[in-house]
């Protein structure tokens, strides 16, 4: 039995889904989506709170600021309600309603930026507001994730070391690259202490992260528009760009199997697949980490209108569609002429 009296002191660390069925390799999917944030991010959030606690940085009357487009939020929401601060989320319409909602739930607010700044996009005009907010009043608190190094510590501290644990003959790691928090953590974490293991950072097509070229990007979690501070490529070894109808696939290859995931575990599946088969892998143990659960999603990724709207009618074929079409759910036998609730 595990009792606890703040949030953060449950985390799920242990759990794993094996993926030899579907990607025909030994790769296994580290589930970070288990605690009371919902995502990896809890990790990250608790790691930069406490940091600054010491500092002195944050006191009671503090209010948090941070720029998120959701898990940070969530998670830094669970935070300052449990510890008695306030908190704003600054975020744009890609945030998942869900998230806000859960913020609000918390006591949160969330501000949402609708027009992206000429140099930096939506991302960089979310940061000029959370800059604006903390010269206007000086109780906010801005964290910032993107460049603060405890956000990659306490990957460094906790989720590199749990997989080193479980997995002692790791080959390659695949990791998503968002602020590049965990990516970070994880990549300084095995070059120091594991050498052999390769650390393969996942982006979306789109993201600037790495050097591509700027491009639409639906999904959250991954990528952006500015390129993070926290990223130091040396410690990289591979980089793998995926499409944004790639992880919509592979979410939902999971999703057939009873696996809801969210976008970010899609992206790093497909290409930790895709870096699998085109690699002599055959004796290789590799590890990917699967940032969230899918329950955030169920309004886009898990949408057929907003699939079809912003992918196609085709995104999906046979082996990704979660109704076995041979198996003709969508007919009521029952009210031959009744319709399925929502598209
Ligand atoms: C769902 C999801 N996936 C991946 C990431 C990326 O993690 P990191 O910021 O550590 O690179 C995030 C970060 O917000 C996330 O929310």
């Amino acid at each position: 039995m595990t009792v606890i009296s703040t949030p953060v002191d449950f985390n799920e660390e242990e759990l794993y889904v094996d993926l030899r069925p579907m990607v025909g390799h030994a790769l296994f999917l580290k589930c970070e989506g288990f605690n009371f944030a919902g995502s990896i991010k809890l990790k990250a959030a608790t790691e930069m709170v406490e940091a600054a606690e010491w500092s002195g940085a944050l006191r009671p009357g503090s209010i948090l600021v941070e720029s998120s487009s959701g898990n940070l939020g969530v998670a830094l929401s669970v935070i300052a309600a449990s510890k008695g601060y306030g908190f704003v989320c600054v975020t744009d319409s890609r945030c998942n309603l869900s998230a806000r909602r859960f913020i609000e739930a918390l006591g949160g607010r969330v501000h949402t930026i609708a027009e992206p700044a000429a140099d930096g996009g939506l991302l960089g005009a979310r940061i000029a507001h959370v800059r604006a907010l903390c010269a206007a009043d000086d109780r906010y608190v801005w964290l910032n994730q993107y460049a603060n190094a405890d956000n990659w510590r306490a990957h460094y501290r906790t989720t590199a070391p749990a997989i080193a644990r479980h997995f002692p003959e790791l080959d390659v790691l695949f990791v998503g690259a968002g602020t590049t928090g965990t990516l970070m953590g994880c990549a300084r974490y095995f070059r120091e202490l594991r050498r052999r293991v390769r650390v393969v950072a996942v982006d979306s097509a789109g993201s600037v992260t790495f050097g591509g070229e700027p491009g639409r990007r639906m999904i959250p979690g991954l990528g952006t528009s500015v390129r993070p501070a926290l990223l130091n490529e040396s410690y990289v070894d591979d980089v793998l760009l995926v499409e944004e109808a790639d992880t919509i696939r592979a979410c939902h290859r999971l999703a057939r199997r009873g696996f809801l995931f969210g976008g970010s575990t899609g992206t790093v599946v497909s290409g930790a697949a895709r870096w699998l088969s085109g690699h002599d892998a055959r004796d290789l143990t590799a590890v990917a980490i699967a940032p969230d659960l899918g329950e955030r999603y169920l309004d886009t990724l898990y949408q057929s209108t907003w699939l079809h709207d912003l992918f196609g009618d085709d995104v999906l074929g046979p082996d990704e569609l979660t109704a076995d079409l041979e198996l003709d759910l969508d007919r009521c036998p029952l009210h031959p002429g009744c319709q399925p609730l929502s598209p």
